[in-house]
This record gives structure tokens, C-alpha cells and sequence, in this order.
């Protein structure tokens, strides 16, 4: 191919909407099991955050957690660690680490990965290559936790 095709090429697949997000396989974490880097680019938003914790099918945060900000909410687990004030014990890099795989800081958990679409024995078919939650998502999440303090 020639120099001047490879750099239309590279310019194409840079501009598709998908390009800011990291992919499960890509994404570095340091030695604190932290992960700097966003996984989209685009910031968090809380509020949705706050309804991806809650909702059932997707991070479903509230059957091992409790969260004093969901007192509304009538199920709270307690199989994790509450997460009141957890914004002061973690940065920010370290709760989208901990989301992204919570393995890396706690290898024998049974908190879910939430972006790893890997490494699982026998996922079921439907879930195949697929991740619990978005990237997006993620990232929304770490904004509302980042709210508990
Ligand atoms: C199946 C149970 C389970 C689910 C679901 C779960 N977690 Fe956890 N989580 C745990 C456990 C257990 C720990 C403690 C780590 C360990 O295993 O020693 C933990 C630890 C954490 C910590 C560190 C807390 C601290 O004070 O050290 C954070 C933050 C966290 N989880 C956030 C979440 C969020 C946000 C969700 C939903 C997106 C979630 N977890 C879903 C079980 C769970």
C-alpha cells in the first residue's frame, strides 16, 4: 500500500464514533490497580450513574452494597463494604480500576468485573465478548461515587 492509503486509512478509523473508547483487552492499569486514563473521553455523569448502581440488570451495586444516599431503596446487601464516603478512601482512578476489573486489587472477589469481556470459564452464549456494563456507563458510575463523601 501506499504511505499516502495507510494515512487515509488510519484518518478513517480515528474519526468513527467508537474511536475515544477503550477497548475491555486495552485498558492500562498501573501497579495500584488504579486506571488513569477515562475509558471514553467523555466525562461522567452522575445522575445516570446513580441509576446504573441501582438497576438490577445492569451494575445491581445494592445487592452487596449498602448506600446510605439510596435509604429509599429497600434491598441493601451487605456481602461488600458500604460505600458511604467511599469518595474519600478511592480516587477516582482507583474506582474506575475497581469497576473496570475489581480483580486486579481484589483477586479472589466476588464483586463482578464490569468491563472485562474475557477470562470468564464459561460465559453463556447471550454474554459472549459482551460486558456488564458500557464503558460510558463505567464512567458514569465513578462520577456518582465520586459524589459520596
Ligand atoms: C456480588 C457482590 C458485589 C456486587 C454486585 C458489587 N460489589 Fe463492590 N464489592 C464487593 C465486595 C465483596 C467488596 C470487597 C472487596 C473484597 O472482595 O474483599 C467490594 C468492594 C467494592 C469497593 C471498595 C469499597 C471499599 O470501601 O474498600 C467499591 C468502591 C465497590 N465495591 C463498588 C461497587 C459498585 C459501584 C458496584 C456496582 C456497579 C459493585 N461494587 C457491585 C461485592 C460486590
Amino acid at each position: 500500500m501506499k504511505r499516502t492509503s495507510v494515512m487515509l486509512a488510519v484518518m478513517v478509523f480515528a474519526s468513527s464514533a467508537y474511536a475515544a473508547e477503550i477497548s475491555p483487552s486495552d485498558v492500562v492499569f498501573n501497579e495500584d490497580a488504579a486506571v488513569a486514563e477515562s475509558l471514553t473521553g467523555t466525562p461522567g455523569d452522575a445522575a445516570n450513574g446513580r441509576k446504573v448502581f441501582m438497576n438490577r440488570k445492569k451494575g445491581n451495586c445494592l445487592a452487596c452494597h449498602q448506600n446510605a444516599d439510596m435509604a429509599d431503596q429497600q434491598f441493601h446487601g451487605e456481602v461488600g463494604p458500604s460505600l458511604d464516603g467511599v469518595a474519600e478512601r478511592y480516587s477516582e482512578a482507583e474506582l474506575r480500576g475497581l469497576l473496570t476489573n475489581s480483580k486486579k486489587r481484589f483477586p479472589d472477589t466476588i464483586m463482578p468485573a464490569f468491563y472485562r469481556a474475557d477470562g470468564f470459564t464459561r460465559p453463556l452464549k447471550k454474554f459472549a465478548g459482551k460486558t456488564i456494563l458500557s464503558a460510558q456507563e463505567v464512567e458514569d458510575v465513578v462520577a456518582y461515587l465520586l459524589t459520596l463523601k
